[in-house]
């Protein structure tokens, strides 16, 4: 076994960080036993049901619901910010269209960064870091729709202020202003992923601001982590799994067999928690009526049957869909390209990446873990022609 040296202060390892306290937040909270989730006290399923993404971003960023007044002044702010530098769309065109979209948005996202040079505000200056933030939340949408656009050779569509953030974004994005289910679904599906704890991008973005860096960086960050099929991937590779089972018949074999090489089911499991992912619960009702309504009813039958023998299998190892298990059958349902599925999550996500961003910089400390160092405290320094 590798020898651990142990350091002054050092008390105890814990892989991937798990139940380790980084910081303290009043943002939201999960109950990973219930399957409880609130942001800033108010639960999930009731923002989902009566809010909508612009209040949604304001109380995360603000800790409360905004009055009339200050909702249609942040709205107004997030409609003005749409409107992004047109030299980004030059930037995605320079780009092999074959690069995953998040590779694009991460590249786009960056280059938007140093045009709106974020380096002009004082790095201590923290309105100037919620104003920067929310141009940022409100852009993510432009830009994500014009990566969508350009990587299918289409071109970009201009905002429409008459939208609001959700329907705006699938306008940019499909060319077709949404109906009513469909301005509704993208709407929950934003407020569903807006924020959700220490999550592996959301830890990034604050790592990266917590040097003094900027917001756009920050954010850069989490798009960088959110990427990987361990987190906003796996919305992505759910849907292919669903399609490469095929049939209903199929699925527990399919299962079987993964679970026997020791593969994870993407869509399934959770850090956190350990019962049904509650925003699961209500992107599954909708993924149900969306994949009757588009004739991808099969595709809802494989899910139920995924989900079945996984729940009958790990269900008790606290193994249940999470949030990326429904939402990919229902961008599907509405036309969406698969590969923009994460995308969408970022649209969502900047404005938590973005809240705890500010709050964590209220009482900033640079972030700095150790690691434990398993390798030899001694070795001889060996001239390049003596080496074997
Ligand atoms: C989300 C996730 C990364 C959490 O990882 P984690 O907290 O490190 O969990 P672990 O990998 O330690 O899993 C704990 C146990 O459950 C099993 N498990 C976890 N998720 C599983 C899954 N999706 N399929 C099959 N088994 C799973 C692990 O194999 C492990 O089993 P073991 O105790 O026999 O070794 C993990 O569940 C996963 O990879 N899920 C699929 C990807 C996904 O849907 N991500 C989106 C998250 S919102």
């Amino acid at each position: 076994m590798a020898e651990q040296h142990k350091f002054y202060g050092q008390e105890e390892f814990s892989k991937g960080l798990e139940g380790v306290i980084a910081c303290e937040s009043k943002l939201g909270y999960i109950d990973g036993q219930k399957g409880w989730l609130i942001y800033r006290g108010i639960e999930i399923g009731d923002l989902a049901e009566h809010s909508t993404y612009e209040e949604t971003a304001y109380l995360l960023l603000f800790g409360k619901l905004p009055t009339r007044k200050e909702l249609d002044e942040f709205t107004q702010k997030l409609v003005n910010y749409r409107t992004i530098d047109p030299r980004v769309a030059d930037i995605i065109k320079s780009m092999p269209p074959t690069a995953h979209p998040m590779a694009l948005l991460r590249t786009a996202f960056s280059a938007l960064g140093a045009y709106e040079n974020p380096e002009k505000v004082d790095e201590f200056d923290l309105e100037a870091w919620t104003e920067l933030g929310i141009k940022a939340i409100s852009q993510m949408a432009t830009v994500a729709a014009e990566v969508g656009r350009l990587r299918a050779g289409l071109p970009p569509v201009a905002p429409d202020p008459n939208l609001n953030h959700a329907s705006d974004f699938f306008y940019m994005l499909t060319g077709k202003k949404p109906n009513e289910l469909e301005a509704d679904v993208m709407n929950k599906a934003l407020i569903l992923h807006a924020d959700h704890g220490m999550n592996a991008s959301t830890f990034t973005s604050m790592v990266v601001a917590s040097s003094l860096s900027d917001i756009y960086s920050a954010i850069t960050g989490g798009l960088s982590s959110l990427k990987g099929p361990l987190h906003g991937g796996a919305n992505e590779r759910t849907l292919k799994m669903f399609m490469e089972i095929g049939e209903p018949e199929n699925a527990k074999a399919y299962i079987e067999d993964k679970l026997a090489r020791k593969v994870k089911i993407m869509g399934m499991g959770h850090r956190v928690y350990k019962a049904y992912d509650p925003r699961a619960k209500i992107l599954k009702s909708y993924a149900e009526r969306l994949a009757k309504l588009s004739g991808n009813e099969k595709l809802y039958t494989i899910s139920q049957e995924v989900e079945k023998v996984m729940i009958e299998r790990l269900g008790k190892k606290g193994i249940f869909p999470n949030v990326d298990y429904y939402s990919g059958i229902v961008y599907h349902s509405l036309g969406i390209d698969s590969k923009m599925f994460t995308p969408i999550f970022a649209v969502s996500r900047v404005a938590g990446w973005v809240a705890r961003v500010l709050e964590y910089l209220h009482s900033n400390r640079i972030f700095r873990p150790r690691a434990i160092y398993t390798g030899p405290l001694k070795a001889e320094y060996v001239p390049i022609d003596q080496r074997s």
